[in-house]
């Protein structure tokens, strides 16, 4: 949460600053703003609302020309949206001026002190004691020192651009919230995302925690808080610009639906053969015992079909945590359990807390990440990169079937390194299918933006589902609400009868997953009781199935799959419904209200 970008180089900083803001706007987008240096001089421009309200007000701002500057999109945590509360923030004598993702813990007491000693704050952000405690350090020539000493009195986490109006230099700070470094000609770049460098260098240092970095256009140098110099290696990203545009859809999320059967036949690429699965890393299966799979939000949802799909390959035991529960539980783990950590992103900060707490149990851990060189990946004894290219759209899509595809070639690969001759054929062909099979549905999407139309009235929404496709009924009700606004809850279908029943009648709308598995015939009783009440049903049912098509009153024809695999092509209508919902309803879908992309603060 909270997108940072820092420029110093030769080029007009201004319009660097705002196109890098633009990539990051996915991180929060309820004000932003910038800070300039030129001649000894800070000059600022902040403004409530999205980055193009910053930009506009820019145009009329009559700043310098100046070639070094920072940035900042706010997703707020402490205080409103305002454009007081917008960063960067400065000290009394708008000497330094600070940028910051995370959140300062111990902020209240450190603002009572520096009251005391006479400081004025503006603001009611946390981020402002920064700006006040490095001035409180600073006298005149000793900027990275006064860094260096404030930093070390905060707790928290913290992402930080910090820039003086004598210094022709940023100083970046990372401890907890991410900060890349881009590497260009004779200029240098600090994000918070590398999606964001992308369009100006392919050449990255991540920043690890308690490190900080001096950027100047003679080059940078990187160092531990206490002081130490650090080695940093340069990394090459291999994105290109295209994957983060919009490439010709109205919006990211669109996109990003129609790239999965693209994505997933990534995610499969060079681990799939008729032999089996392969990864770059060796586990032994033999010392687990059992497996833990802690996520948040859509990553956990595909946590819990994991369950289902490595339970049944494997026969190890599975545990499904929601991160932020786990970590705060004093949870029972040992030296014989495996810690599955899924996250698009890489950083959010339960998944990350979680899995501190698991390796400081003594588990051993994997991660299942799509963002290359993100925290967790880097934090995990082995990973899994999904390889579904970046996901900017705030709700998560091709996240979540790469996962679960990731969780199958997971699954596959410990069963067989258990015993050498599994590899159940018949079961790997059908998931190379996948691609084709999500073709298939996408090519429906007419037909889910008609019954958009009928569902877009609707207050309230139940999605039904079993087995497997009870967390699809779940993802499927967590993307209607949080990109159209309409409560939406998913349900494990028989649970109906337990209490929601109560809230069925003819305005309500029950989405059913009724394609065909062991629960069908259960399914199916489930839609004749809501079809007795007069509820709506839409269902998700098989090509040749009559039957539960007579009791819908709409359905989406999928192709028929397994039901460890029927997961993957089921949620597409369910993402694809949600998206015309929302956009009929006139909403930003991949800027939804509240929400932000890379949830880094607890
Ligand atoms: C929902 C959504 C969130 C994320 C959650 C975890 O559409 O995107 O629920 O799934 O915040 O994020 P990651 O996977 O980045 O850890």
């Amino acid at each position: 949460m909270c997108g940072i970008f820092g420029y110093i180089g030769s080029k007009p900083a201004s319009s660097i600053l705002i196109a890098g803001l633009k990539r990051l706007e996915y991180r929060g987008y309820d004000s932003a703003g910038i800070c300039l240096v030129e001649n000894q001089e800070l000059f600022n421009c902040k403004s409530s609302g999205k980055i193009a309200d910053l930009e506009s007000k820019i145009l009329n701002a009559k700043l310098p020309q100046a070639t070094l500057g920072i940035g900042h999109t706010r997703w707020a945590t402490h205080g409103e949206p305002t454009e007081i509360n917008a960063h960067p923030h400065f000290d009394c004598k708008k000497e330094i001026a600070v940028v910051h993702n995370g959140i300062i813990e111990n902020f209240q007491a450190l603002k009572s002190l520096l009251e005391k000693e006479g400081h004025i704050f503006a603001s009611q952000t946390d981020t402002e004691v920064l700006s006040h405690l490095i001035e409180k350090f600073y006298s005149g020539n000793n900027f990275e020192k006064a860094v260096q000493e404030a930093v070390e009195v905060l707790e928290g986490t913290f992402g930080l651009a910090i820039v003086c109006n004598k210094e022709q230099k940023i100083i970046a700070v990372k401890k907890g919230s991410p900060l890349v470094l881009g590497i260009g000609d004779k200029e240098i770049f600090v994000a918070s995302d590398a999606a964001a460098l992308i369009s100006h260098t392919k050449r990255v240092i991540y920043l690890e925690d308690n490190e900080m970095a001096m950027l100047s256009t003679d080059g940078f140098a990187v160092k531990k808080f206490d002081g130490t110099i650090i080695e940093k290696e340069i990394q090459e990203l291999k994105w290109s610009v295209e994957q983060i545009e919009k490439g010709g859809f109205e919006h990211f999320m669109l996109k990003e639906i129609f790239e999965q059967p693209q994505a997933i036949a990534n995610t499969l690429r060079g681990r799939l053969s008729s032999n089996g699965v392969k990864f770059s890393f060796t586990l032994d299966p033999c010392f687990v015992k059992r497996i833990i799979i802690l996520a948040c939000g859509t990553s956990y949802y595909s946590g819990l079909i994991g369950k289902h799909i490595i339970e049944r390959i494997t026969g190890i035991p599975v545990e499904v945590d929601y991160a932020s529960e786990f970590r705060y539980r004093n949870p029972l783990v040992n030296e014989s359990d495996l810690a599955i950590v899924i996250s698009q992103s890489g950083e959010t900060a339960d998944t990350l807390g979680a899995l501190k707490t698991a390796k400081a149990k003594g588990a051993k851990t994997i991660g299942i990440v799509n963002v290359v060189g993100s925290t967790i990946a880097r934090e995990v004894d082995a990973g899994i990169y999904l390889h579904a290219g970046p996901e900017i759209g705030v709700a998560s899509t091709k996240a979540f079937t790469c996962q679960i595809t990731a969780l199958i070639l997971l699954a596959v690969y410990l069963q067989q390194n258990k015993d050498d001759c599994w590899v159940d054929l018949n079961f790997l062909s059908q998931l190379q299918e996948l691609p084709n099979q999500l073709q298939e549905v996408l090519s429906q999407a007419e037909k889910v933006k008609n019954i958009a139309q009928i569902i877009k009235t609707s207050t309230n929404a139940l999605y039904l589902g079993r087995g497997t496709n009870y967390p699809v009924a779940l993802e499927g009700a967590l993307k209607l609400k949080e990109i159209s606004y309409i409560h939406a809850e998913g349900y494990p279908a028989a649970e109906m009868k337990h209490g929601p029943i109560a809230l069925i009648d003819e305005n309500m709308p029950v989405v059913f997953l009724a394609t065909k598995d062991e629960t069908y015939e259960k399914i199916l009783s489930n839609m004749q009781e809501v079809k007795a009440r007069k509820g709506k049903i839409f269902a998700i049912v098989n090509s040749d199935d009559t039957l539960a098509k007579n009791l819908a009153d709409e359905f989406i024809e999928v192709p028929f799959a397994v039901d460890l695999l029927s997961p993957i092509i089921n949620v597409i209508p369910l993402q694809l419904l949600a998206y015309y919902v929302a956009v009929s309803k006139g909403i930003d879908v991949d800027k939804p209200r509240n929400l932000a992309k890379s949830v880094t603060v607890e």
